[in-house]
């Protein structure tokens, strides 16, 4: 408490700072103890700072839970000091600040009242010193509906050796000046990390570029033996959307019009489990576009672990992969096995290899739009919302191993180093498998078409029907009693173009009548 009144005493007149009520409540290590002997080297340290930074920085500035309007940064200094950011849209003028007293080596503070899709750069450091700044402190908040979103997947990357810094550095080629909007890491981020030095190395030293910049949203794997609550601040709370799962081991969090949820594979994956029921609430209570789920373990993988014979891997694709399915997911992510392995176009699929029957596999081609045709999931028809791309991608680091790599379900199972890279722009989903030599082994495309829903206006004796235009080949049929036998006369099976609906005006004088839209 002492020292804490010394840094005061060394403040200087700075900008309109606003004063936070506190740390959030997530700040979990306590540095309020501090032994003799740390007191007397952080007096050698403010004895410095009266003529250069006395302050070190030990890790970050890394940026969680990113959305519309707030962003947490994080940051560890080798001396306690209270704690600032200074934020703004000018680089040369971070004319907004918010900041929290009292000594501390682990800072996290929570940047409110930010405008979306808006980039802003900021600095970090206590009331009397700046430890990081310039023009790579920036961050871009999300958008508040559809907009082309960047995301970034890696899988094991957790060797913090040449594996995955090859990886990290093909990705900041590849990505170049493309802003990474949301950046997974999923699972095994960190082996064998039994010391905080471990941490380290494998994950915020060997990627300080992208922290600073992205949030980072990761899940857990089996190997990840460090207490990941304390490392992360993630959405338990349903701070970026989403229903609150109470766990930050688990959540779901929406960006643009992607609703992402993040699985705990390592913990209870019975149906009548804390996270199953969580999931079937926030599922149904979704309405965004596009839905990603990852989690560490793959529902399908004949990797270096084989989802015929793992429990885990087979309770998660019995349980898990139905409900999913049954809320439209579009691409599930995970890690685990050492290789990369895709899916066809699947649904319905929860048994064995074995079990595989060519009516689950909805599009047997690769997904390619220059070859073949994307993969195309409907509005409407039986086959609605239906159809998903299962990626493993434990190749971001581990050194590769080997299984027999030839699931019936997998369109391609690759042996070599990479990371998955996602692009979503409104109905669009572009995936790509990035090796860490900079070439692209696999990519596929998913075109989401609009759901068939019937607008229905008058305007005086005529009816004036329409649906998006998208939807070619429609069959628009009418009736005035829908007791007759067959009831359904054909109306047309198209329409005028009228700013993106397909447009029918018909005269309907009738006390009531009826549309249906039925798909080919
Ligand atoms: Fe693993």
């Amino acid at each position: 408490m002492m020292l804490t009144v010394s840094i005061a005493a060394l403040s200087f007149p700075d900008d309109k700072t606003t004063e936070s009520s506190g740390p959030r409540e997530t700040l979990r290590e306590n540095h309020s103890l501090l032994s003799a002997a740390s007191l007397l080297l952080i007096a050698l340290g403010l004895a410095s700072a009266c003529s250069a930074t006395a302050t070190q920085l030990l890790r970050g500035p890394y940026l969680q839970l990113k959305t519309t309007t707030n962003v947490v940064i994080r940051w560890r200094t080798d001396l306690p000091t209270d704690s600032r950011v200074k934020f703004g849209t000018n680089v040369a003028a971070l004319t907004q600040s918010v900041q929290v007293s009292g000594g501390r080596t682990n800072h996290e503070l929570n940047v409110t009242g930010l405008q979306p899709q808006t980039a802003y750069f900021y600095s970090v450091g206590s009331s009397t010193e700046t430890l990081a700044s310039g023009p790579e402190f920036r961050f871009v908040t999300a958008p508040t509906s559809s907009s082309p979103i960047r995301i970034w997947a890696i899988g094991d990357s957790g060797t913090g050796d040449s594996g995955p810094a090859s990886v990290r550095n093909s990705y900041t080629n590849y990505s170049a000046t493309r802003y990474t909007d949301v950046w997974l890491m999923l699972g095994d981020n960190a082996y064998n990390a039994y010391t905080d030095a471990d941490i380290q190395k494998a994950i915020f030293g060997m990627f300080p570029e992208m922290f600073r910049q992205t949030a980072l949203w990761p899940v857990i794997g089996n190997d990840d033996t460090y207490d990941s609550p304390a490392l992360f601040t993630l959405p338990a709370s349903g701070e970026a959307g989403g229903v609150p799962s109470g766990n930050e081991l688990y959540y779901s969090f929406n960006y643009g019009n992607i609703h992402f949820v993040a699985l705990l594979s390592t913990g209870d994956l019975s149906t009548n489990g804390t996270m199953y029921r969580w999931l079937v609430r926030d599922l149904e209570a979704n309405t965004n576009q596009w839905l990603i789920a990852y989690c560490h373990h793959p529902p399908y993988s004949r990797g270096s672990h084989n989802s015929d014979i793992d429990p885990t891997q087979i309770t998660l694709r019995t349980n898990f992969i139905p409900l999913l399915e049954t809320h439209g997911l579009d691409v599930f992510l995970s890690g685990h096995s050492h290789s990369y392995e895709r899916s066809y176009f699947l649904y319905g699929h929860y048994g064995f290899s074995t079990d595989l029957q060519p009516s689950m596999i909805l599009n047997n081609g690769g997904g390619h739009e220059d070859q073949g045709g994307p993969y195309f999931k409907r509005g409407s028809g039986p086959l609605a919302n239906k159809g998903t791309v299962y990626v493993v991608a434990g190749n971001a680091g581990h050194p590769l191993s080997t299984g027999t790599l030839d699931h019936p379900a997998m369109y391609i199972s690759l042996l070599e180093l990479g990371s998955v890279v996602i692009d979503v722009n409104g109905d669009r989903l572009d995936l790509r498998e990035l090796r860490s030599d900079g070439g692209i082994s696999d990519y596929f495309t998913i075109i989401k078409e609009a759901r068939a829903a019937l607008q229905i206006a008058r305007s005086g004796i005529q009816a004036i029907v329409s649906w998006p235009a998208s939807l070619t080949n429609y069959l628009l049929r009418s009736t005035t009693n829908l007791s007759l036998l067959p009831p359904w006369q054909t109306v047309t099976n198209n329409g005028t173009n009228v700013q993106g609906q397909r447009t029918v005006r018909m005269n309907a004088s009738d006390p009531q009548r009826f549309f249906r839209l039925e798909s080919p």
